[in-house]
Protein backbone atom coordinates (compact mmCIF):
# COMPACT_ATOMS: atom_id res chain seq x y z
CA UNK A 1 0.00 0.00 0.00
CA UNK A 2 1.50 3.51 -0.86
CA UNK A 3 0.14 6.82 -0.73
CA UNK A 4 1.02 10.02 -2.18
CA UNK A 5 2.60 12.61 -0.39
CA UNK A 6 3.45 16.42 -0.83
CA UNK A 7 0.74 18.94 -0.27
CA UNK A 8 -2.23 16.69 1.53
CA UNK A 9 -3.62 18.34 4.54
CA UNK A 10 -5.87 15.96 6.85
CA UNK A 11 -8.36 17.28 9.20
CA UNK A 12 -6.70 18.54 12.47
CA UNK A 13 -6.91 16.31 15.67
CA UNK A 14 -9.23 17.22 18.51
CA UNK A 15 -8.19 15.81 22.17
CA UNK A 16 -11.02 12.97 21.68
CA UNK A 17 -9.74 11.72 18.91
CA UNK A 18 -6.29 11.49 20.26
CA UNK A 19 -7.65 9.59 23.08
CA UNK A 20 -9.64 7.35 20.65
CA UNK A 21 -7.15 6.74 18.70
CA UNK A 22 -4.38 6.16 20.68
CA UNK A 23 -6.62 3.47 22.40
CA UNK A 24 -7.11 1.48 19.29
CA UNK A 25 -3.78 1.83 18.55
CA UNK A 26 -2.68 0.33 22.06
CA UNK A 27 -4.79 -2.41 21.30
CA UNK A 28 -3.18 -3.05 18.22
CA UNK A 29 -0.38 -2.98 19.30
CA UNK A 30 -0.70 -4.85 22.19
CA UNK A 31 -2.49 -7.89 19.73
CA UNK A 32 0.64 -7.61 17.65
CA UNK A 33 2.98 -7.66 20.83
CA UNK A 34 1.70 -11.22 22.13
CA UNK A 35 1.74 -12.57 18.36
CA UNK A 36 5.91 -11.74 18.27
CA UNK A 37 6.06 -12.43 21.70
CA UNK A 38 5.18 -16.30 20.41
CA UNK A 39 4.54 -16.64 16.49
CA UNK A 40 4.28 -20.37 16.54
CA UNK A 41 6.65 -21.17 13.95
CA UNK A 42 10.56 -21.02 13.73
CA UNK A 43 11.68 -17.60 12.57
CA UNK A 44 12.64 -17.27 9.35
CA UNK A 45 15.64 -15.03 8.77
CA UNK A 46 16.48 -12.70 5.80
CA UNK A 47 19.21 -10.24 5.16
CA UNK A 48 18.58 -6.83 3.73
CA UNK A 49 20.49 -4.25 2.57
CA UNK A 50 23.62 -6.04 4.61
CA UNK A 51 24.05 -9.05 6.77
CA UNK A 52 23.00 -7.63 9.81
CA UNK A 53 20.41 -6.06 8.38
CA UNK A 54 17.51 -8.92 9.28
CA UNK A 55 13.75 -9.02 8.66
CA UNK A 56 11.98 -12.31 9.55
CA UNK A 57 8.29 -12.97 9.03
CA UNK A 58 7.39 -11.93 12.61
CA UNK A 59 8.65 -8.06 11.64
CA UNK A 60 6.41 -8.68 8.28
CA UNK A 61 3.65 -10.25 10.36
CA UNK A 62 3.65 -7.12 13.28
CA UNK A 63 3.35 -4.71 10.40
CA UNK A 64 0.67 -6.60 8.60
CA UNK A 65 -1.08 -6.84 11.75
CA UNK A 66 -1.50 -2.91 12.72
CA UNK A 67 -1.64 -1.66 9.68
CA UNK A 68 -5.18 -4.02 9.51
CA UNK A 69 -5.98 -2.98 13.15
CA UNK A 70 -5.55 0.29 11.81
CA UNK A 71 -7.05 0.52 8.32
CA UNK A 72 -10.32 1.87 9.61
CA UNK A 73 -8.98 5.21 10.91
CA UNK A 74 -8.43 6.45 7.16
CA UNK A 75 -5.14 7.44 7.96
CA UNK A 76 -2.16 6.12 5.96
CA UNK A 77 0.58 4.07 7.17
CA UNK A 78 4.26 4.33 6.83
CA UNK A 79 5.78 1.08 7.74
CA UNK A 80 9.35 -0.29 7.68
CA UNK A 81 8.33 -3.38 5.62
CA UNK A 82 5.98 -2.37 3.52
CA UNK A 83 3.46 0.39 3.59
CA UNK A 84 5.30 3.64 2.48
CA UNK A 85 3.83 7.36 2.12
CA UNK A 86 5.77 8.12 -0.98
CA UNK A 87 7.77 11.48 -0.57
CA UNK A 88 7.21 10.83 3.33
CA UNK A 89 10.11 14.10 3.66
CA UNK A 90 7.31 16.56 2.12
CA UNK A 91 4.35 14.76 3.57
CA UNK A 92 1.76 16.80 5.11
CA UNK A 93 -1.15 15.66 7.30
CA UNK A 94 -1.62 12.64 9.91
CA UNK A 95 0.15 9.49 9.55
CA UNK A 96 1.07 6.05 11.55
CA UNK A 97 4.72 5.51 11.41
CA UNK A 98 5.69 1.95 11.94
CA UNK A 99 8.71 0.39 13.62
CA UNK A 100 7.10 -3.42 13.15
CA UNK A 101 10.24 -4.72 15.26
CA UNK A 102 12.61 -2.20 16.02
CA UNK A 103 15.84 -4.06 17.08
CA UNK A 104 15.55 -7.55 15.23
CA UNK A 105 19.17 -8.49 15.52
CA UNK A 106 18.32 -8.31 18.95
CA UNK A 107 14.97 -10.08 18.47
CA UNK A 108 17.14 -13.15 16.71
CA UNK A 109 20.15 -13.01 18.54
CA UNK A 110 19.62 -12.52 22.04
CA UNK A 111 15.91 -12.42 22.58
CA UNK A 112 15.30 -9.04 24.56
CA UNK A 113 15.99 -5.02 23.95
CA UNK A 114 13.67 -4.99 21.20
CA UNK A 115 10.53 -3.27 20.64
CA UNK A 116 6.91 -2.69 18.72
CA UNK A 117 7.37 1.53 17.89
CA UNK A 118 4.06 3.48 16.35
CA UNK A 119 3.88 7.27 16.26
CA UNK A 120 1.05 9.18 14.89
CA UNK A 121 2.79 12.49 12.83
CA UNK A 122 0.76 15.20 12.10
CA UNK A 123 3.05 17.44 9.52
CA UNK A 124 5.59 15.83 10.66
CA UNK A 125 5.54 16.20 14.60
CA UNK A 126 4.52 13.33 16.45
CA UNK A 127 1.40 13.29 18.50
CA UNK A 128 0.71 9.97 19.70
CA UNK A 129 3.37 7.57 20.84
CA UNK A 130 3.06 4.23 21.49
CA UNK A 131 6.32 1.77 22.30
CA UNK A 132 6.02 -1.96 23.56
CA UNK A 133 9.10 -3.37 25.12
CA UNK A 134 7.30 -7.13 25.20
CA UNK A 135 10.23 -8.69 26.90
CA UNK A 136 10.48 -6.32 30.01
CA UNK A 137 6.58 -6.33 29.85
CA UNK A 138 5.85 -2.63 29.23
CA UNK A 139 4.61 0.12 27.26
CA UNK A 140 5.32 3.77 26.87
CA UNK A 141 2.20 6.09 25.89
CA UNK A 142 2.37 9.64 24.92
CA UNK A 143 0.41 12.56 23.52
CA UNK A 144 1.59 15.70 22.73
CA UNK A 145 0.94 18.70 25.45
CA UNK A 146 -0.35 15.80 28.10
CA UNK A 147 2.90 13.82 29.05
CA UNK A 148 4.41 10.40 28.86
CA UNK A 149 2.78 7.12 30.64
CA UNK A 150 4.51 4.10 31.76
CA UNK A 151 2.77 0.97 32.23
CA UNK A 152 2.63 -2.59 32.25
CA UNK A 153 2.17 -4.21 28.41
CA UNK A 154 0.08 -6.71 29.59
CA UNK A 155 -1.99 -7.29 32.69
CA UNK A 156 -0.54 -10.00 34.81
CA UNK A 157 2.51 -10.86 33.11
CA UNK A 158 5.94 -11.33 34.53
CA UNK A 159 8.17 -8.74 33.61
CA UNK A 160 9.64 -5.60 34.79
CA UNK A 161 6.50 -4.03 35.08
CA UNK A 162 4.74 -6.84 35.60
CA UNK A 163 2.94 -6.50 38.53
CA UNK A 164 -0.95 -6.99 37.29
CA UNK A 165 -3.32 -3.98 37.13
CA UNK A 166 -0.99 -1.99 37.59
CA UNK A 167 -2.06 1.35 35.59
CA UNK A 168 -0.11 3.85 33.87
CA UNK A 169 1.93 5.85 35.64
CA UNK A 170 3.71 9.51 34.22
CA UNK A 171 6.74 9.87 33.76
CA UNK A 172 8.09 12.75 35.19
CA UNK A 173 10.05 15.73 33.87
CA UNK A 174 13.83 14.77 33.37
CA UNK A 175 16.35 15.56 35.85
CA UNK A 176 18.30 17.81 34.79
CA UNK A 177 21.63 15.95 34.50
CA UNK A 178 25.04 17.23 33.44
CA UNK A 179 27.38 14.52 31.51
CA UNK A 180 29.19 13.57 34.41
CA UNK A 181 26.35 12.45 36.81
CA UNK A 182 24.66 10.05 33.65
CA UNK A 183 25.17 7.31 31.20
CA UNK A 184 25.98 7.71 27.01
CA UNK A 185 24.14 5.84 24.99
CA UNK A 186 26.11 5.56 21.23
CA UNK A 187 26.04 3.50 18.52
CA UNK A 188 29.27 1.40 17.86
CA UNK A 189 30.05 3.71 15.17
CA UNK A 190 30.39 6.61 16.98
CA UNK A 191 33.29 5.09 19.67
CA UNK A 192 35.51 6.40 16.79
CA UNK A 193 34.09 9.39 16.83
CA UNK A 194 36.62 12.38 18.99
CA UNK A 195 34.42 14.40 20.45
CA UNK A 196 31.79 11.34 21.51
CA UNK A 197 34.78 9.98 22.97
CA UNK A 198 35.11 13.05 24.81
CA UNK A 199 31.61 13.04 26.15
CA UNK A 200 31.68 9.56 26.94
CA UNK A 201 34.84 9.86 28.76
CA UNK A 202 33.27 12.92 30.59
CA UNK A 203 30.41 10.79 31.68
CA UNK A 204 29.64 7.67 33.96
CA UNK A 205 29.40 5.29 31.12
CA UNK A 206 28.42 3.79 28.28
CA UNK A 207 25.92 1.30 26.59
CA UNK A 208 24.65 0.67 23.36
CA UNK A 209 21.69 -1.97 23.37
CA UNK A 210 20.94 -2.05 19.83
CA UNK A 211 17.07 -0.91 19.88
CA UNK A 212 16.76 3.20 19.01
CA UNK A 213 13.23 3.44 20.81
CA UNK A 214 13.96 1.83 23.32
CA UNK A 215 17.40 3.78 23.68
CA UNK A 216 15.34 7.30 23.33
CA UNK A 217 12.97 5.94 25.88
CA UNK A 218 15.72 5.08 28.08
CA UNK A 219 16.97 8.85 28.17
CA UNK A 220 12.86 9.87 28.73
CA UNK A 221 13.13 7.41 31.45
CA UNK A 222 16.15 8.99 33.13
CA UNK A 223 17.97 5.98 32.52
CA UNK A 224 20.78 7.62 31.15
CA UNK A 225 21.53 11.36 29.96
CA UNK A 226 22.66 10.96 26.26
CA UNK A 227 21.54 8.85 23.02
CA UNK A 228 24.03 9.68 19.51
CA UNK A 229 23.68 8.15 16.70
CA UNK A 230 24.84 8.65 12.89
CA UNK A 231 21.70 7.07 11.10
CA UNK A 232 18.08 6.87 12.17
CA UNK A 233 15.09 6.49 9.66
CA UNK A 234 11.59 7.67 10.76
CA UNK A 235 10.05 4.84 11.98
CA UNK A 236 13.02 4.40 14.36
CA UNK A 237 12.32 7.72 15.85
CA UNK A 238 8.84 8.78 15.76
CA UNK A 239 7.65 7.39 19.04
CA UNK A 240 10.59 8.27 20.51
CA UNK A 241 11.22 11.60 19.61
CA UNK A 242 7.67 12.19 21.32
CA UNK A 243 8.59 10.51 24.69
CA UNK A 244 11.66 12.49 24.77
CA UNK A 245 9.79 16.37 23.82
CA UNK A 246 7.02 15.11 26.98
CA UNK A 247 9.81 14.37 29.21
CA UNK A 248 12.02 17.64 28.43
CA UNK A 249 14.53 15.94 26.71
CA UNK A 250 16.21 18.02 23.87
CA UNK A 251 16.39 16.65 20.19
CA UNK A 252 18.74 17.79 17.68
CA UNK A 253 20.93 16.24 14.82
CA UNK A 254 24.28 15.71 15.64
CA UNK A 255 25.38 19.07 14.18
CA UNK A 256 22.51 20.79 16.23
CA UNK A 257 20.09 21.48 13.39
CA UNK A 258 17.09 21.07 14.32
CA UNK A 259 15.38 17.05 14.13
CA UNK A 260 12.17 16.25 11.66
CA UNK A 261 11.36 12.77 11.85
CA UNK A 262 10.24 12.70 8.39
CA UNK A 263 13.85 12.91 7.43
CA UNK A 264 16.60 10.37 7.78
CA UNK A 265 19.80 11.33 10.07
CA UNK A 266 21.93 11.84 12.68
CA UNK A 267 20.21 11.99 16.21
CA UNK A 268 21.47 13.45 19.51
CA UNK A 269 19.10 13.76 22.63
CA UNK A 270 19.73 14.77 26.16
CA UNK A 271 18.76 16.34 29.30
CA UNK A 272 19.48 19.94 28.33
CA UNK A 273 22.64 20.11 30.14
CA UNK A 274 24.62 17.09 29.34
CA UNK A 275 22.79 17.66 25.45
CA UNK A 276 24.83 21.73 25.44
CA UNK A 277 27.98 19.44 26.25
CA UNK A 278 27.69 17.05 23.97
CA UNK A 279 27.27 19.24 21.17
CA UNK A 280 30.19 21.71 22.72
CA UNK A 281 32.48 18.92 22.25
CA UNK A 282 30.95 18.11 18.91
CA UNK A 283 31.65 21.98 17.50
CA UNK A 284 35.40 21.49 18.64
CA UNK A 285 37.58 22.49 16.05
CA UNK A 286 39.23 19.83 14.22
CA UNK A 287 36.49 16.84 14.90
C1 LIG B 1 17.91 -0.70 14.03
C2 LIG B 1 18.06 -0.45 15.51
C3 LIG B 1 19.51 -0.17 15.84
C4 LIG B 1 20.06 0.99 15.04
C5 LIG B 1 19.86 0.75 13.55
C6 LIG B 1 18.39 0.49 13.24
P1 LIG B 1 15.99 -2.33 13.07
O1 LIG B 1 16.54 -0.92 13.69
O2 LIG B 1 17.26 0.61 15.94
O3 LIG B 1 19.65 0.16 17.20
O4 LIG B 1 21.43 1.11 15.32
O5 LIG B 1 20.30 1.90 12.84
O6 LIG B 1 18.24 0.24 11.86
O7 LIG B 1 16.61 -2.48 11.73
O8 LIG B 1 16.31 -3.40 14.00
O9 LIG B 1 14.52 -2.02 12.98
CA1 LIG C 1 12.62 -2.78 12.19
CA1 LIG D 1 14.43 0.22 13.67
Amino acid sequence: MSASGGGRKAASTSSADLVDLLARAVGAVREAAAFALDPGEELRVEAKAHRNDLVTQVDRGVEERIARQLEDTGIPLHGEEKHRIEDFEAYRGRAWVLDPIDGTLNYVSTHRDWAISLALVDDGVPVLAILADPVANRLYTAIRGRGAWVEPLMAGAAGADGAGGVGPRALEPVEDLPLSEGMVIAHYQLTQHAAICRAIETSRGMRCYGAAALEMAEVAAGGAVVYAQPLLQPWDVAAGALLCTETGVVLTRMDGAPFDVRRAGSLLVGTPAAHAEVLGHLCVAGD
